[in-house]
């Protein structure tokens, strides 16, 4: 006879995950973006429905397909991905992984900016976005588990480390970007996890790799919490 399967470990767990870049408008034709590819936060969202979740995935504009069994909903800028993943509480964990434009023009023209002789270029003027991680962390209807993600030239563990506490998160999944054929865009990643009780180093792997894992350590840190 076939052995029962086992439950699977996130079922009943509803699980926010936010992934790729933002788009911020500069007039109707014009952005300002990065280089996220979405592959990672994609593959994350997939593992966790795979390990059985209820996922939702707030997707910056990206060119990868909505992965299989994950509710996603697609947003351009930084101000609608904080309102749709605050909308989308309460929930057992949200994982960060979008590369959040960190700026927007404080005053999108309504028509597009034209060359005008004599002129000169405009000047943006940039005003900060919501930091959505940090204010999910320290939210009156906080997740269980907040994970973050941090994308480093330098300083990799200190500056995950401060914003581990500044963001409220339980840990940091910090990526050193400076990296030849680097994290961002690319398929393989080298990532550290960085939390109160330290920092565990994961040898290089595919962002699939990546994702099946972390999804592992979260499955584990939810199992010892009632749904
Ligand atoms: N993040 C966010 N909203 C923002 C900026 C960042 O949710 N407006 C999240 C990212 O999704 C990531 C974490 O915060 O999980 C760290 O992002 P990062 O860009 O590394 O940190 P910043 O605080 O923006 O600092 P800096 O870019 O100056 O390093
Ligand atoms: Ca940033």
């Amino acid at each position: 006879a076939e052995l029962a399967s086992a439950p699977a470990p996130l079922s009943g767990r509803k699980i926010i995950v936010t992934s790729g870049p933002t788009h911020e408008p500069i007039d109707p034709v014009r952005y300002i973006a990065n280089r996220s590819s979405g592959k990672q936060g994609h593959a994350i969202a997939e593992a966790l429905a795979g390990l059985g979740a209820e996922v939702l995935l707030v997707s910056g504009p990206v060119n990868v397909p909505d992965p299989a069994g994950v509710r996603t909903i697609h947003v351009e800028t930084a101000r609608a991905m904080m309102q749709a993943v605050e909308a989308a509480l309460p929930a057992d964990a949200a994982v960060f992984v979008a590369a959040v434009a960190d700026w927007r023009s404080d005053a999108a023209a309504g028509e597009k900016i034209k060359k005008v002789a004599g002129e000169g270029p405009p000047v943006l003027r940039m005003v900060e976005n919501p930091d959505i991680l940090a204010t999910i962390g320290h939210h009156a209807r906080r997740p269980y588990l907040v994970v973050g993600f941090a994308a480093e030239t330098q300083d990799l563990v200190a500056n995950a480390k401060a914003k581990l506490k500044r963001k409220g998160a339980d840990f940091i999944v910090a990526n050193d970007v400076s990296a030849e054929g680097g994290a961002m865009g690319g398929d393989r990643n080298r990532v550290r996890i960085v939390s109160k009780s330290g920092v565990d180093d994961w040898p290089e792997m595919s962002k699939q790799e990546v994702a099946r894992r972390l999804a592992a350590v979260i499955a584990g840190r939810l199992a010892t919490v009632e749904v």
